[in-house]
């Protein structure tokens, strides 16, 4: 048996036995302990090419900046600098990422509902320039820091747009949501900026959710914000020189297997742009870039029956696959030992949502088997708990194929000590 496995080009299996780059998973692993999660830096960077080289077809002007907060990794960071990808952050932790990763300042996007004084002291001492704002209030704190300072702020606003009411429904950022201002609210934030001396709006700014796999909503979303800056360019005199369409895409596998096209995006974007040659958009990807740029080895620690069903456990739990809505993760066997009774896949948590995966899988599964999980790059590491277990170690697949260590496990003893 020789089988590749759909979208997932670095794994194939080989005589039933799994391979990670064309090597078994044992002389991966070489004898460390599991569980582990693996960094496919390749992978990281190749899907961070493709998106740039396939919306590059259409689009002028682009820029590219990585949502940290889907996996603040310092070897993610590096990668995303080597080849000039910016950094999307949110908090002060953050913004002191990216400054270590030594990301230049032009390439950083402050985000964030409410900033705090310190916080905004730092990115404006720092020469920050994308900051990203949505309130009235916020803006009002930054001018008089900008002023303080004796600078001028280029400012962008996050805006919720205004779409159709089924489209509304389905998205996870809702105009109810606390993140963003309503459109027309926006506006009154782009006229305050303007009249400052110590502010320059320069961009919009829209990020309504994760998982996008529909070119028809960008059709939609491009469509109003084509209006919604012609107006203020036509209405108010504001000329706007960033479209930042935030982060929301599905990641790449997911894209692949549902038909949607990246360049087809790119062609989506300039035919409705208006002046796109005058204006740089940009993209602040998470999900797209690392969800599947991360595996986990784990071990089966236990099988059992119960109610008809049967269920093995793993070494690895929610404390770190964080069961959250969008997730994706898919479990493979190291060894393929034949079809087997469906099996339903939890971690070792006592606790009931520490489940891998909601599909049970068919295949055979002893204990001590070693499985590999897909699809756990997204708000797994950077969202991670001491929930009664350590985090796991993390390592990078290296260019050499081999795996270096850029995150330790959690000690145990420590974790005892640092609770009194
Ligand atoms: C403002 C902003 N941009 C980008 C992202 C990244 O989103 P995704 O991982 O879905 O691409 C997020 C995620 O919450 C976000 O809040």
């Amino acid at each position: 048996m020789f089988d590749t496995i759909e979208n997932y080009p670095y794994l194939e299996y080989k005589n039933k036995e799994l391979h990670l780059n064309g090597k078994t998973i044992d002389s991966v692993l070489s004898k460390k302990e599991t569980p582990i999660f693996i960094f496919l830096e390749e992978r990281f960077l190749n899907n961070a090419t493709e998106l740039e080289q396939n919306l590059k077809k259409s689009i002028p002007n682009l820029f590219i900046s990585y949502a940290i907060k889907a996996n603040y990794l310092g070897r993610i960071l590096h990668s995303a600098k080597k080849i000039g990808l910016g950094i999307e952050v949110m908090s002060l932790f953050e913004l002191k990422l990216a400054r270590e990763a030594k990301i230049p300042n032009k390439d950083i996007i402050f985000n964030g509902p409410a900033k705090t004084t310190e916080e905004l002291e730092y990115a404006l001492g720092e020469g920050i320039e994308n900051i990203n704002v949505d309130s009235m209030n916020e803006l009002i704190l930054i001018e008089k820091l900008a002023k303080k300072r004796n600078m001028v702020q280029p400012i962008t606003v996050r805006i919720h747009p205004k779409l159709d009411e089924k489209t509304e429904r389905k998205m996870l950022i809702k105009k109810n949501s606390k993140l963003g201002i309503d459109y027309s609210r926006g506006v009154k934030l782009f006229e305050f900026a303007k009249k400052s001396e110590n502010l320059n709006p320069v961009g919009v700014h829209t990020h309504i959710g994760t998982n996008l796999t529909s070119h028809n909503f960008y059709e939609e979303l491009l469509e109003f914000m084509n209006k919604y800056i012609s107006d203020l360019e036509k209405k108010h005199g504001i000329s706007i020189e960033n479209i930042n369409l935030g982060g929301g895409l599905a990641s790449k596998s997911t894209l692949d297997k549902s038909g949607f096209q990246i360049a087809k995006l790119g062609e989506q974007i300039s035919s409705h742009i208006s002046n796109i040659e005058d204006k740089t958009i940009i993209f602040e990807p998470g999900r797209y870039l690392i969800e599947d740029s991360f595996v986990a080895i784990t071990k089966v620690l236990r099988t059992k029956k119960s109610w008809g069903r049967k269920w093995a456990f793993t070494d690895i739990g929610a404390n770190s696959l964080i069961p959250m809505r969008y997730t994706h993760y898919k479990v493979i066997p190291q060894n393929f030992k034949g079809k087997g009774q469906y099996t339903n896949i939890g971690g070792p948590l006592c606790l009931p949502v520490d489940v891998l995966t909601d599909e049970s899988v068919d295949f055979e599964i002893e204990e001590e088997d070693l499985l590999m999980v897909l699809n756990c790059g997204a708000y797994t590491i950077s969202m991670s708990e001491q929930f009664g277990y350590p985090r796991p170690a993390v390592y990078a697949l290296n260019q050499e194929k081999e795996l270096e260590l850029i995150k330790p496990a959690d000690d145990i003893d420590k974790m005892v000590r640092e609770s009194f």
